[in-house]
């Protein structure tokens, strides 16, 4: 197993590894666990290696139009482009039908095809020079919180992957948005990145955006109507408007994680309610949330900062790192204005047991 820094790597080096295997890449979004899309060895092996259902289908990433346009059928929709030209490369992916030579180990057997830019030199300098698409899912074992740095996806794979990208930290921290407008319904399939405001902005009408949220995990709803003021959806009919990857589990870290929908609570006694006695407490804190320290003990706080940006490139950090040390992890909701959505995405889907204060 070899851990190269991106300024350190040298393309024509690299690039057998690229044909032949999974590597892992750094992007902006967060760290992919990349294939050739043409070998179907390769592919085969990022679901063994992350547990991954085949029925759940892999970004493709590329580096110019024409690579798109190798991977699509039809022509790229005005609406797309308007996109493209703002967005790429960054982290927006976007659903298109796919070609019928593409191989179904991508698209999980459906006739669509998710495409992105990432928005990092190295990675598209290789796709230049390679000049195959790479697959990449995120590069956590499935049902982990996602990688934002190399060591991460260490700790997941360890020396099961011969080559990882050391790209440092990545810049957003959580996943692409993945948008469709095909049938002319605007959707957001996966919050992320880029937000719906700033789609909304660009194609200059509606797009909806749907949470798929576990009901069971929802323990204390004490006024329903905190559910409207937080714009939180938990509508489950509208699981045909999502990706296939959303219904999984996600994102969860092995000890109990705690979602309060607090809107500025002081949290302290929910958290003495639910813990144990000696138990090891790990806060995950923005601005929104309240407690009191000197009431509880065996405490260990991870600064997600302030803005949601800050919260977005800190979420998969804070959830690996408390779980390491704690064996309770306590985080409040954020409006789900912009990032704020994807942010709530993510913890709701990655909460053990979801509190809604009053
Ligand atoms: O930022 C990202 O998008 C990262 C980096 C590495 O690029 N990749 C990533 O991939 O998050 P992954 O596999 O962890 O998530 C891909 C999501 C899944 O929810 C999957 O179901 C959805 O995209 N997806 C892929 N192809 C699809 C398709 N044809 N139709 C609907 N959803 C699709
Ligand atoms: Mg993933």
């Amino acid at each position: 197993m070899k851990i190269i820094k991106s300024e350190d790597v040298v393309i024509e080096d690299v690039l057998h590894h690229f044909e032949n295997e999974v590597v892992v890449i750094p992007t902006e979004t967060v760290y992919g666990l990349a294939a050739n899309i043409y070998n179907e060895e390769a592919l085969k092996q990022i679901f063994i290696l992350k547990g991954r259902p085949s029925d759940n289908p892999l970004i493709v990433h590329i580096s110019s139009l024409e690579m798109l346009e190798s991977l699509i059928e039809g022509t790229i929709p005005e609406e797309y482009k308007v996109l493209i030209e703002k967005f790429w490369p960054g982290p927006m992916s976007l659903l298109f039908p796919a070609k019928k030579s593409i191989s179904k180990i991508v698209t999980g057997g459906l006739d669509t095809i998710v495409v992105r830019m990432p928005k990092h030199n190295l990675i598209l300098d290789i796709l230049d020079k390679l000049k195959k698409p790479l697959a990449a899912p995120s590069a956590n074992l499935s049902g982990s919180p996602s990688p934002s740095s190399v060591q991460h996806v260490v700790d997941d794979f360890g020396s099961h992957v011969n080559l990882y990208i050391d790209g440092g930290d990545c810049e957003v921290g959580l996943e692409s948005t993945v948008f469709s407008i095909l049938d002319n319904k605007p959707a957001i399939l996966r919050p992320g990145g880029i937000t719906k405001e700033q789609i909304m902005k660009c194609i200059k009408r509606d797009v909806s955006l749907n949470y798929l949220v576990d009901e069971s995990k929802i323990l204390m709803k004490v006024k329903s109507n905190n559910q409207d003021k937080l714009h939180l959806d938990f509508n489950k009919d509208k699981e045909g408007l999502m990706s296939p990857g959303q219904k999984y589990k996600h994102y969860s870290p092995t000890n109990k994680f705690i979602l309060f929908i607090s809107d500025r609570k002081d949290i302290t006694e929910n958290i003495l309610k639910l813990i144990k006695e000696d138990s090891k407490i790990g806060i995950m804190k923005h601005k929104n949330t309240f407690y009191n320290p000197k009431e509880l003990q065996n405490l260990t706080i991870f600064d997600l900062g302030n803005t949601k940006k800050q919260i977005c490139s800190n979420i998969f950090k804070g959830l690996r790192f408390l779980d390491k040390k704690c064996d309770f992890i306590f985080t409040c909701s954020v409006d789900s204005n912009d990032e704020g959505s994807a942010i709530m995405d993510r913890l709701q889907k990655a909460a053990t047991e979801i509190y809604i204060l009053d």
